[in-house]
């Protein structure tokens, strides 16, 4: 996948007038279309209650639309404040299973330093399907998204309740 690209393509969304919300349902189509190994491609925001909520995805219905932080690869992610790339979910003993078929996982924070606004997560029906250049690809839109949720901020105050 080409994350400079999908940046872009975010971009003259942008351009156009997107908000925040159209900006995260983009990103979601843009990264999921990008490698047929993504079966589950999702965004979950953080809240000030320290719960991460599920945004926008595709993919099969979760359960896991709420995850308090600490909680799976998801919460861990955040509590630890970096990503996570599983390489075989079976493994991994603080793990939320979303789906029987899910054999690896990858999650990007979305950050600016210390405040994390919200994750990409990504889950394969392959096991490792996430090599290096895949999660540095998937940064470069997770930034851009940071980004985004910084001037959302900016204009809006905490209206939206996000970021911490
Ligand atoms: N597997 C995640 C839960 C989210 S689903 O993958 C969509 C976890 O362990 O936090």
């Amino acid at each position: 996948m080409n994350g400079t690209l999908i940046c872009d393509q975010l971009g003259d969304l942008y351009d156009k007038g997107a908000d925040l919300e159209k900006l995260l349902v983009s990103a979601v189509d843009l990264i999921h279309e990008a490698n047929p190994r993504f079966h589950w491609t999702g965004i979950y925001e953080l809240f000030p209650d320290n719960v991460l909520r599920l945004g926008p995805f595709i993919g099969a219905p979760t359960d896991h639309v709420f995850i308090t932080v600490g909680n799976g690869v998801c919460g861990s992610a955040i509590a630890e404040k970096r990503n996570k790339n599983i390489p075989d979910v079976s493994k991994e003993p603080n793990y939320l299973a979303c789906s029987a078929f899910t054999k690896s996982e990858l999650v990007i924070l979305i950050r600016k330093g210390g405040t994390i606004f919200a994750q990409i997560d990504i889950d394969s029906h392959d096991i490792d399907a996430f090599d290096v250049e895949t999660s540095e690809e998937v940064q470069k839109i997770a930034d851009w998204l940071a980004d985004a949720y910084q001037q959302n901020l900016q204009s809006n105050g905490m209206k939206s309740g996000r970021g911490k």
